[in-house]
């Protein structure tokens, strides 16, 4: 038997504590031994390669990765969405590869921009949310007030699980509304020390022992009103995506980590079918199937690798083994598939579904592509973003051509960018969704593929990808807009146009003509 599976991911705006949570969800389980392990391996990492200084100087974190640890029988794996504000395709594709999100909110600031773009992603997928209000030993707003938000902004239910005593300078604990526990701040740190303390309930007397006169009738107050005013914990309303538990909790000073952890053991769902053609894959069967979500390039500077991502969604995965691509190439042998554990990764020689593995290769995996055994599957949904900033990439030096095609080809598998290539002319159009992915690019360009280039504004705004039941529609379509017409990195035609308008207006002349924002691969 093997032990089950939670894949999740952590979704919040900047600052709101993510780091500092990944951290101790990491220590509590066992995989890091010393607090700020974190963030002293990004800060290496940041440390080895050119491009990542951007991170640094927007303190972002750029590149996603996955932690994978273990608590009490139950194998966590973490993956990391860059939690930047350019929402980027990657943010987007890791979220199709986890069975559920806990989405971690700042108690002074509630919902912010960026927590709530990933969470409409979430609920497109229909992934289940557990809520943590973090950062409780600080001042911060009425823990009503921030329930309310999110029931009202995400249209969810909300059911809180645990209850603040007080918070910044009158924070006195946080309760267990199930559990009937209160952990405690202690020492000079006032941080949780693990040791929380048992009740019969909100009406034992005992409490007065623990907490101040104010305290425990703020707390009695409160937790009945919350208790009446909200619905009570309906696991299945949950993972339906209608309902979100909402622990409170300090991710500093160790409140509410072990019950977020319990949460995802007890609530959480395990690996779910994917959607695929031409049938949804169900974790329970045989042949080993997944997809890629991600791929990396030159994880490691010394060599030019890259790792694509795989969420493995049913069979026993076995070291050697061979998986085909579907739709393209031969199969590949899996001699060096990656685990990743939170200091290390390790080579693995089994894994299960839900299960991310690195596949060392050398550009033949691509993102979205479906590997299995016997490539009768392939799954769907990982989309292709209509970019919404086209730049026009110009060489400074115009002997290195070849470089910068390989370039923009490489970046475009990766999914940093997307390139367009101009029937007429010859300077190639780059599209991304968000501005940051533009500094990325102009980074590595000069960092990893000695390549100065610039970027100058494009005459176009936008790109759809085109296609049509009949080649003739098609071929007339593209021989009236040669001077609009692109093809992408896998040959597909591209209609650039000035404007959404403009694909409106362009779109309704020829009706038989498909134009598409999104290209599934
Ligand atoms: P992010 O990954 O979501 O961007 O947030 P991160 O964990 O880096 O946390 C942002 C800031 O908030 C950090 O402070 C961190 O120490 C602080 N923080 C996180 N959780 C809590 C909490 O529960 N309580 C309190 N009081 N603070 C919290 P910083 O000063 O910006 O960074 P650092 O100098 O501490 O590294």
């Amino acid at each position: 038997m093997t032990s089950p599976r939670r894949t999740f991911a952590i979704i919040s705006h900047p600052d709101a504590g993510k780091t500092t949570l990944t951290e101790k969800l990491l220590y509590v389980g066992g995989a890091i031994h010393l607090a700020g392990e974190v963030k002293a391996r990004g800060q290496n990492r940041r440390a080895r390669s050119d491009w990542m200084k951007i991170e640094q100087q927007r303190g972002i974190s750029v590149t996603s990765s996955v932690m994978t640890f273990e608590k009490d029988g139950v194998t966590f794996n973490l993956l990391d969405t860059p939690g930047h504000e350019d929402f980027s395709e990657d943010t987007y594709r890791t979220l199709t590869a986890v069975d559920s999100a806990v989405m971690v909110i700042d108690a002074a600031r509630g919902i912010e921009a960026q927590t709530r773009k990933l969470f409409e992603v979430c609920r497109l997928r229909n992934v289940p949310i557990i809520t943590f209000v973090n950062k409780v030993d600080r001042e911060g707003r009425d823990p009503f007030e921030l329930l309310d938000e999110v029931a009202e902004m995400l249209q969810l239910d909300v059911c809180p699980m645990s209850w603040p005593v007080g918070m910044g300078g009158e924070f006195e604990g946080v309760y267990d509304l199930y559990a009937n526990t209160l952990a405690r701040p202690e020492g000079g740190s006032r941080e949780f020390m693990g040791a929380p303390v048992a009740f019969t309930g909100l009406a034992d007397p005992a409490l007065a022992d623990t907490l101040s006169p104010e305290g425990l009738a703020r707390l009695r107050d409160e937790a009945e009103l919350a208790q009446g005013g909200y619905s009570t914990f309906d696991a299945e309303a949950y993972r339906g995506g209608d309902l979100t538990p909402v622990y409170f909790g300090s991710a500093l000073k160790d409140f509410g980590i072990a019950e977020l952890i319990g949460a995802l053991a007890d609530y959480a769902p395990p690996p779910r079918a994917q959607p695929a053609e031409p049938a949804a894959v169900a974790p329970e069967g045989k042949e080993v199937t997944g997809f890629i979500f991600k791929v990396q390039a030159n994880m490691d500077p010394q060599h030019r690798d890259r790792i694509a991502f795989m969420r493995l969604c049913s069979g026993t995965f076995k070291r050697g083994m061979k998986l085909t691509p579907t739709g393209h190439g031969k199969p590949i042998a899996v001699h060096s598939p990656i685990l990743f554990f939170a200091q290390d990764r390790e080579i693995a020689d089994e894994a299960f579904p839900g299960d991310i593995i690195g596949i060392p290769n050398h550009g033949t995996l691509r993102v979205g592509d479906t590997l299995s055994e016997k490539a009768d599957v392939r799954f769907t949904g990982l989309p292709n973003f209509a970019p919404e900033i086209l730049r026009r990439v110009v060489l400074k030096d115009p002997t290195k051509t070849k470089q910068l095609r390989k370039a923009l080809d490489d970046m475009a598998e990766e999914g940093v960018t997307q390139v367009f290539y101009p029937e007429i002319g010859s300077n190639w159009i780059i599209g991304v969704v968000g501005q940051l992915q533009l500094d990325v690019l102009l980074s590595r360009l000069d960092a990893e593929y000695k390549v100065a280039a610039a970027l100058e504004p494009a005459p176009f705004d936008t790109a759809r990808w085109i296609s049509a039941g009949d080649a003739g529609d098609l071929k007339s379509f593209t021989d009236i807009n040669r001077s609009a017409m692109a093809r992408d990195r896998d040959d597909n035609p591209v209609f650039l146009a000035k404007s959404a308008w403009e694909v409106g207006y362009v779109a309704d002349r020829y009706p038989k003509v498909k134009f598409a924002a999104t290209r599934e691969r």
